[in-house]
């Protein structure tokens, strides 16, 4: 049975981007109600009504995973030690992006699937590239083109995107080869937990998955769990490693850790999330409390990153251009937007980040290492980031 324990309000959807804030485009901007869920029987955690995908992925998708340092050296090492490890002769990828893993295998071994055709586009002129969302129909089409018996299945940022995990699933059963190995990496809902990071909830986050309710669902499509690893990227993200229910693999030592730690941490009880619901309610009003006090002072404060996860935040602690001044962004088709919901203006750090800055609202903590050693000057001469992770205060180090 799923019991709703947080709502987080009426919000955009996070990738919405507006190029103006002319009267007529904000009469159109789209919200829904996100309100999350827990499954007692399966310890599923979800999006109670989750958004049309159709609305989601579309040719205007902004989020390009090379453009970030870290993400681009993870995906290589990635690629590295997936090939290393099973040696597989096909590789496929659900929710491709821009190339980032594929690029690192050989063209003819991979084929790319990208619902967003923008970024389809991209991956096209490389390999071969599905622009099309991952179902049941994609995994029959695969089939019939002799594509299937696929070794190894990667999947990072996306299979907790997609509403219908039965049809996730059993496609994947349908064209993994006997031993082929599934791999899927998405944020870890005990770190969410640990953080405090309500931010991870957001449209496209249809799910947070823990290695318990990955290992309970997917036995119902004839697939199994074996291996788990903990990665520190999306501020604390877990990679599956999921083979046929018959396939060759046994169950790590460090899966059978995992699953202990979570249910030591109660994951499997409703109780944990009713407490870390109260956690979130506090945040917020620490946030606000802290925004407002800092304006009094007659400080300046802008936000740094404009990520998926700031815009719940900001959504949900009402936090409006009175408070924050603008907001920073590499991402070239990000600037000169506004953010979804708040309607920040988001311009280049190049323009954005000067001396008249007091704060900082790090929107993008999941970078705040690399965003750190960046910002050396700025910290130097007494600028301060503002965090909501774990908990809320300001930063010089
Ligand atoms: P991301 O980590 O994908 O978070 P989300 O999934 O919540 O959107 O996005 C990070 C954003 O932060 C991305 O738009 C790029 C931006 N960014 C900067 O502007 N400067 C930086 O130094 C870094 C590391 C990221």
């Amino acid at each position: 049975m799923n019991k709703v324990f947080l709502n987080l309000g009426q919000q955009p959807l996070a990738n919405s981007f507006l190029k103006d804030i002319k009267r007529s485009t904000l009469r159109n901007e789209f919200f829904y109600n996100l309100k999350i869920c827990f499954n007692t029987k399966n310890y599923l955690v979800s999006i109670k009504k989750p958004v049309n995908p159709k609305k989601q992925y579309t040719d205007q998708y902004a989020h390009r995973a090379s453009e970030s340092k870290t993400m681009r050296l993870a995906f290589k090492q990635i690629a590295k030690k997936l090939f290393k490890r099973f040696k597989p002769k096909k590789i496929m990828e659900i929710g491709s992006n821009d190339g980032v893993f594929l690029k690192n295998f050989n063209k003819k071994s991979v084929i790319a699937v990208e619902p967003c055709k923008n970024l389809a586009r991209i991956t096209k002129k490389l390999f071969k590239t599905y622009d099309e969302f991952w179902n049941l129909k994609l995994s029959k089409k695969l089939i019939k083109e002799k594509k299937g018996e696929i070794d190894l299945i990667f999947s990072a940022n996306t299979i907790s995107h997609i509403p219908n995990l039965e049809e996730t699933f059993t496609g994947i059963n349908n064209i993994l080869s006997q031993d082929g190995v599934f791999v899927i990496e998405d944020p870890s809902l005990l770190k969410v937990l640990q953080n405090n990071s309500y931010d991870q909830f957001y449209d496209e986050h249809v799910y947070v998955f823990s290695s318990i309710s990955i290992n309970n669902i997917i036995k119902k499509y004839g697939l199994r769990l074996f291996d788990i690893e903990h990665l520190t990227t999306h501020g604390g993200s877990n990679r599956y490693y999921i083979c046929k229910e018959k396939g060759k693999y046994k169950q790590s030592l460090r899966l059978k850790r995992a699953l202990k730690k979570e249910l030591s941490y109660k994951l499997d009880k409703i109780k944990s999330y009713y407490k870390f619901s109260k956690r979130v309610k506090l945040s917020r009003k620490k946030l606000f409390k802290l925004i407002e006090s800092l304006k009094k002072r007659n400080k300046k404060i802008i936000s740094y990153g404009a990520t998926y996860k700031s815009t719940t935040v900001f959504n949900y602690c009402r936090i409006n251009s009175r408070m924050i001044d603008y907001v920073t962004d590499t991402t070239l088709n990000k600037q000169g937007k506004y953010t979804p919901g708040t309607h920040l203006k988001i311009i280049s750090p190049k323009d954005g980040i000067n001396d008249n800055i007091d704060y900082a609202f790090l929107g993008a903590w999941n970078f705040k290492k690399e965003i750190f050693k960046k910002e050396k000057n700025f910290l130097r001469r007494g600028g301060r980031f503002i965090t909501h992770v774990p908990k809320v205060t300001t930063l010089s180090k």
